[in-house]
């Protein structure tokens, strides 16, 4: 899978901060193919989120994904491009993440942490599906 979904979260678009980040994913050599500004609905925050349904930050998360815009975007590059993504973001807590990655560089909170990348090309081409039906 050579795209992967990556969304600017609440946080980084109230920070504006949407744009260092798209600069960031531009400056590696990924291309934008898709990218629109979207308040999510709980249904497709729900949807993209169903792996972690039932566990104890899920609901704090769907409050979070959906109490203001996010920026979706699809970016296109080498083969598993979302590896390359995930390794930009840096880890999930912030407090682990290396610095200059974007959680490493930006970030305090782990739930607060920005960005979202698909994690494998699989949840890849299940989000773009979410986000941008007309991809598929
Ligand atoms: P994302 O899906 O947003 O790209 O983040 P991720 O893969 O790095 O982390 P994941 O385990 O998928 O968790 C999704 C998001 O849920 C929030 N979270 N809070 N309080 C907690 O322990 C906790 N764990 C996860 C974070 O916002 C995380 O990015
Ligand atoms: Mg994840």
């Amino acid at each position: 899978m050579n795209r992967t979904l990556v969304i600017c979260k609440p946080d980084a678009v109230e920070r504006r901060l949407s744009g260092e980040i798209i600069s960031r994913l531009e400056r590696k050599g990924l291309k934008l193919v898709a990218a629109e500004l979207r308040l999510l609905d709980r249904e497709t925050a729900e949807a993209h989120y169903a792996e972690h349904e039932g566990k104890g930050f899920y609901e704090d998360l769907l409050a979070f994904i959906t109490r203001s815009p996010v920026i979706a975007l699809v970016v296109e590059g080498p083969e598993d491009t979302w590896q390359i993504v995930r390794s930009m973001m840096g880890a999930t807590n912030p407090a682990h993440a290396v610095p200059g990655s974007i959680r490493g560089d930006l970030a305090t909170d782990t739930g607060e942490n920005l960005v979202h990348g698909s994690d494998s090309a699989e949840a890849a081409a299940r989000e773009i599906s979410i986000f941008f039906p007309h991809l598929v």
